[in-house]
């Protein structure tokens, strides 16, 4: 068997869009790492970081104070450079004249492709799901998606109520480039008339106009749709709808809202255990993984393989919410 060396020196990073929870993820990791005798390097701003050289050592005291905070102490980026092999030739070289010998990356899909990547370069990297978007295929979790959710949930429900007393119908434009699992969770939670998701939506918006005005006919007297931002422009839906229905319809896009904020107690756990368990699949000598969570317990899964499953797409939800919002 190849005789694999020691691991003294970690490296940690997040990276794409922030999450509520990530700093309790970074706190798991720190703490549990110098418990383990292991040194920790943070890198600030990501990838971005990573090839400008922001190395700074972390201690147990440098993740004081914040497990309750969002965003990430860490900073993050997105970095077009290392998207190159070039880039992550060079990344890797950084990382290899700094010490470090095993990179934990907590980001998205895009963070982990690129996790993938620098693993090619002789780099044993863990990544950690960190994203409100819930767009990693192999977990059914990842860090900030539950304070997110109850972020939107919260904010339609202040729509709902003046929404209702104007009899209107209101367009909630939810974040979700490429991804409506914020869409789904919040639609449902809302018991909206219809959620549109870029996984789902076939354009067919006459249907949605059919279903307002069939639901007015029973007697509804305002309706809230939840939108995910990669299906459209809500502003532009909204007119149309209003056209088409004669309801007064307005729109509100929650944007960056979303991705702020105190993290649950949800996220605040899970990440923690997820920094925690990421140290230990290195004390345990693997390479190359994916922490994830399946049915409340912690897995972890090799990274190629990871990265090609499919994100298995929430239909019965979906179906049983249309089901009682009509
Ligand atoms: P997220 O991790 O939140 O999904 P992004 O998709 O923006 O965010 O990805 C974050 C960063 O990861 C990108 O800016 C880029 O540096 C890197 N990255 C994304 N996709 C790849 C890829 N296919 N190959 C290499 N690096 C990638
Ligand atoms: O964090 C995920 C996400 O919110 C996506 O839903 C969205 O498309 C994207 O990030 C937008 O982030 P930015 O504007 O920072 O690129």
């Amino acid at each position: 068997m190849e005789e694999r060396k020691k691991i003294k020196t970690i490296g940690l990073l997040t990276s794409g869009g922030d999450a509520p929870g990530m700093n309790a993820a970074i706190r798991g990791v720190v703490r549990f790492a110098i418990r383990s005798g292991l040194k920790v390097k943070g890198i600030r701003r990501g990838y971005a970081g990573l090839l400008a050289g922001e190395i700074i050592n972390m201690d147990a005291i440098s993740v004081s104070e914040i497990i309750n905070h969002g965003g990430t102490i860490l900073y993050t980026a997105r970095c077009k450079e290392f998207m190159t092999s070039e880039g992550q030739k060079a990344a890797a070289d950084i990382l290899k004249r700094n010490s470090i010998d095993a990179l934990i990356v907590i980001g998205g899909d895009g963070s982990f492709r690129g996790a993938r990547e620098l693993s090619k370069f002789g780099i044993n990297i863990i990544g950690i799901p960190g994203s409100i978007d819930l767009d990693i295929p192999c977990t059914d979790y990842s860090i900030g998606f539950d304070t997110a959710i109850n972020t939107a949930m919260e904010a339609v429900d202040k729509i709902r109520d003046t929404s209702a007393s104007h009899e209107r119908c209101s367009i909630i434009e939810v974040m979700g480039r490429s991804a409506g699992y914020i869409a789904l969770w919040c639609g449902i939670a809302s018991g909206a008339q219809d959620i549109l998701i870029p996984e789902h939506y076939d354009g067919n918006e006459q249907a949605m106009i059919d279903s307002i005005l069939a639901s007015r006919e029973n007697g509804k007297k305002h309706f809230i749709i939840i939108n995910a931002e990669g299906v459209g422009d809500s502003m532009a839906m909204a007119k149309r709808i209003e056209e088409a229905t004669g309801i007064e319809t307005r729109a509100t896009i929650r944007g960056y809202m979303q991705r702020g904020g105190s993290p649950s107690c949800r996220d605040r756990v899970y990440a923690s255990m997820m920094g925690i368990y990421a140290v230990q699949l290195l004390n345990e000598g693997m390479r190359n993984r994916s922490v994830a969570i399946k049915q409340s317990h912690l897995e972890n899964f090799d990274i190629d393989e990871a990265m090609e499953m499919k994100k298995e797409f929430r239909a019965d939800f979906f179906e049983l919410s249309r089901e009682l919002s009509r």
